[in-house]
């Protein structure tokens, strides 16, 4: 199988073509790990987990953001073709490794860190499974941070600043989180000219999260609840 890596650092680079022999369910990281291990050992890459939970392993393949631990060579083969790339929309370290700073500098700046409105001294606040809030937020506690959606994101391509899916998504489940005492601050975060009202709705965000999540309909969420505090309703 003839597999086209991007190799290079400091913006410059060149794709390289290496040979790698087809095996039975072999995933995209077999293949990159491969050439590592046993072709070019200079060759720079990330992953951890293997199996689909740190996040740590997306990079573009054949032109579209995936987890290449979970992406299995078979599906995604283009006329028997494979070209293996850092993710869109971020910085490249060196070959496939991309800079992961700007997209949690995002998760910050969009508002993504807990401030509990409870000290230690105080008892633990219940939450039933069933409050509405605590089941909106948990439809996105499983998001491993991988940034596929982030890669996939036209929006970030175009505005760099754009707050991206996986942060604003984080910032719906922060304000649906009944722990989360001032709801207002996190609305604060997402709106101006970075924040959810950006999103043009399409969707890819949603179409190519591996982990099935649906970061399009966190920022719907943001926006009707925008649209909400604007007009005086309940923020
Ligand atoms: S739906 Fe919005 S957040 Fe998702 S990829 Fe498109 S512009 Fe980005
Ligand atoms: S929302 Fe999905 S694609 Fe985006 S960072 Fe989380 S797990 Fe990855
Ligand atoms: S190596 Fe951990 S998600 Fe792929």
């Amino acid at each position: 199988m003839e597999v086209s890596v991007w190799r290079g650092s400091g913006g410059q680079g060149a794709y390289e073509i290496f040979q790698v022999p087809a095996q039975d369910n072999q995933t995209v990281l077999d293949v990159v790990s491969y050439i590592q291990q046993e072709i070019d050992p200079s060759l720079t890459y990330r992953y951890a987990c293997r199996v689909g939970m740190c996040g740590s392993c997306a990079m573009m393949v054949n032109g579209q953001p995936r987890w290449t631990c979970r992406t299995h060579v078979k599906k995604v083969l283009t006329a028997g073709r494979l070209t293996v790339a850092p993710l869109r929309n971020l910085p490249v370290i060196r070959d496939l490794a991309a800079d992961m700073d700007p997209f949690f500098e995002k998760w910050v700046k969009a508002g993504g860190v807990h401030k509990p409105g409870r000290s230690r001294d105080d008892a633990i606040q219940q939450v039933s499974p069933e409050d509405p809030g605590r089941v909106e937020a948990n439809k996105a506690i499983e998001c491993i941070n991988c940034a596929v959606c982030y890669a996939a994101c036209d929006t970030v391509a175009g505005s760099p600043d754009y707050l991206g899916p996986a942060a604003l998504q984080r910032a719906w489940t922060l304000y649906n989180d009944v722990k989360v005492t001032d709801r207002a601050a996190v609305l604060a975060s997402v709106t101006g000219p970075e924040g959810c009202t950006n999103c043009h709705s399409q969707g890819s965000c949603t179409r190519f999260c591996p982990n099935e999540l649906d970061p399009l309909g966190s920022v719907a969420g943001l926006k009707r609840a925008l649209a909400r505090s604007f007009f005086g309703g309940k923020g």
